[in-house]
């Protein structure tokens, strides 16, 4: 109930063309129940009373109610149309706003396929009821009680007896509504869950085709797929159990209603042209209990896509701006970690990490994979927040900043790249989106890009495909590098920024970082030694703990975990026969 009410609010800005919509509803439907009073004229007093002279007039007002029928039905539909189609609009415009504004943890918990069925099909059943379903029910409910009105005041005897039928017809639509609503939501699940499966398995088709589980991933879509047909077969099941007892129920009315009529006359207390009337009024009032239960189907229908929306809606994110923000006078792009504890759920992930980068410093992290490099960085700029202790960007709690400031003073280059199916130059400057071209060659040049973008067809001008498609892992990295360095910001995060490039192209590309990187506090995590040596700190994490920290100098003199990797590093690449 509170969901339905919550779809109506929306339509508060358009409320003008909702009572317009309404408005005109409303005279179709008057229309509609003055016409079986002057079918009862023309049987009373043109057939039975022979003033035949009335016939061109009743017919000619008949043919009026028909046309302003017309016209006010094509205003109706348009009204209501443009109103439900801008609400949807409004919608998917907060919805999408406000997942702009979610953070990590909600796309941790949430999947995309799922979010996207809340975007489309859930959003069309909301703006479905709002553009037919109200309507409907509105027109239904009138014409209902408008007929029981009209016909009481030709026959309150027949009406009585249909009045009588109207506590079975209620608790009848009561029980139908209770037993659908569960079916629909669990409809909305599953149909999410399929969505989720079907972007999973496209997103990842290269995995799926490489490892030639196609049939199983076949196997896994049709189970959801059954399980979706089973849900909709339930809804089905139900609806065919009620819609015969509803429609059943109204079918009983024209007898009732005859019968009752034909004992009227025959003790003279009605006369035919009223009957004949009467009967007029028997489709309004049973129309409105056919239709029941589909108004119920598409309300619940609506009302179970709207709390899934209104969910997402209501969770605010996790991650926002100090109600009172400080502001930092000097982005000089010091940080300092004191007594940090992370984690992700339960599991702790980092453990009373502190350390200081000066600003122009080169802060290295190493450690083995899953050591907590990735969350570590993760941290500077706020994606998630610490369980404990503080993260300091230049003198402010990262807490204290607003996010805004504090991200676009950061470089970050993801572990895993991500480009967006536009053009380079355009993924280049995204975080610059007002840069010069000259920039944008500029960066590239410094990421080592620009060689390989110069030898493109179109260049700069050359569009990548979904995540990147058309390009090589290396290519995409450096893209990557140039797409951080545009911003020209105080801090530059490498998170193993050159995993993908060949020992040649890394050396040049560190080569030309060390220009681009002058000035700027950067971290870099690598796996390659050669890329960690000269930096001014080299933190070794170890499950989540600082274990070394010091310069190559100190931590090989120190002969512990980082020069053990030193070693194995020496070892195996001149075990392959190859030179450092
Ligand atoms: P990290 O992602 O920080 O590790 O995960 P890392 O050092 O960068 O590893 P590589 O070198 O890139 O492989 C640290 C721990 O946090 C958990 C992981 O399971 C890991 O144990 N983790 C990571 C989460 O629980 N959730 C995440 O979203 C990411
Ligand atoms: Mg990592």
């Amino acid at each position: 109930m509170n969901s339905t009410r919550r779809i109506l609010g929306l339509l508060k800005p358009y409320r003008g063309k909702v009572l317009l919509g309404f408005l005109f509803q409303t005279v179709v439907i008057v229309t509609r129940l003055i016409q079986p009073l002057i079918t009862r004229q023309v049987v009373n007093d043109v057939i039975i009373a022979g003033r035949h002279q009335l016939l061109v007039q009743l017919c000619l007002t008949l043919l009026g109610l028909s046309l302003t029928r017309a016209v006010s039905s094509y205003v109706r539909v348009q009204m209501m149309e443009r109103a439900s189609q801008n609400v949807a609009y409004d919608l998917r415009t907060g919805l999408f706003r406000h997942l702009q504004t979610m953070s990590f943890s909600f796309y941790d918990r949430n999947r995309v396929g799922e979010i996207m069925s809340r975007m489309t099909g859930d959003l069309e059943g909301v703006r479905d009821y709002l553009a037919g379903g109200i309507i409907t029910m509105f027109e239904q409910g009138i014409t209902f009680f408008g007929a029981l009105v009209f016909m009481f005041t030709l026959s309150w005897q027949a009406t009585l007896t249909i009045l009588a039928m109207l506590p079975l017809i209620a608790w009848i639509a009561f029980r139908f509504r209770s037993r659908i609503r569960p079916a629909f939501r669990e409809a909305r699940e599953q149909t999410a869950t399929l969505n989720t499966r079907v972007q999973e398995n496209l997103a990842g088709i290269h995995v799926v085709k490489a490892f030639v589980r196609e049939q199983y991933e076949r196997e896994l879509f049709e189970q959801e797929n059954r399980k979706l047909l089973g849900v909709n077969l339930k809804i089905t099941d139900i609806w065919r159990t009620y819609v015969p007892i509803m429609h059943g129920l109204s079918e009983i009315c024209t007898p009732l209603v005859l019968a009752t009529g034909s004992v009227l006359i025959a003790t003279g207390h009605m006369d035919i042209g009223t009957l004949v009337g009467v009967t007029g009024y028997i489709w309004m009032l049973t129309q409105p209990m056919r239709m029941l239960s589909q108004i119920i189907n598409s309300m619940t229908r609506a009302s179970t896509s709207a709390e899934k929306i209104f969910y997402y809606l209501d969770l605010g994110p996790s991650i926002r701006d100090d109600d009172n923000p400080q502001t930092v006078n000097e982005r000089k792009g010091r940080v300092e970690f004191d007594r940090v504890t992370f984690s992700y759920d339960q599991q702790p992930v980092l453990q009373d990490i502190s350390f200081v980068a000066e600003p122009g410093q080169t802060i290295a992290i190493m450690g083995a994979t899953g050591a907590g490099k990735t969350s570590l960085v993760r941290l500077l700029s706020r994606s998630y927040d610490v369980i404990s202790g503080r993260v300091l960007v230049d003198g402010v709690d990262v807490r204290r900043q607003r996010l805004k400031e504090l991200r676009c003073g950061i470089g970050y280059v993801p572990q895993e790249t991500f480009l967006f199916s536009e053009s380079l130059f355009e993924n280049i400057r995204f975080g610059r989106p007002d840069a010069s071209l000259d920039a944008v060659v500029a960066a590239a040049r410094a990421a080592q890009a620009e060689e390989f973008i110069e030898e493109m067809p179109l260049k700069y001008e050359t569009v990548v495909g979904e995540r990147g498609v058309g390009l090589s892992g290396g290519q995409k990295q450096r893209t990557a590098i140039a797409r951080a360095l545009l911003i020209d910001p105080s801090i530059l995060v490498l998170d193993d920024a050159t995993s993908a490039v060949d020992m040649q192209t890394e050396y040049l590309i560190q080569q030309h970082l060390e220009r681009s990187i002058q000035g700027r506090t950067t971290f870099i995590i690598a796996h390659r030694m050669s890329s960690v040596k000269n930096a001014d700190l080299i933190l070794v994490l170890n499950q989540g703990r600082i274990a070394e920290r010091g310069s190559h100098q100190e931590l090989m003199a120190l002969k512990g975990e980082y020069w053990q990797m030193w070693q194995d590093q020496l070892t195996s690449i001149s075990g392959e026969g190859g030179g450092v």
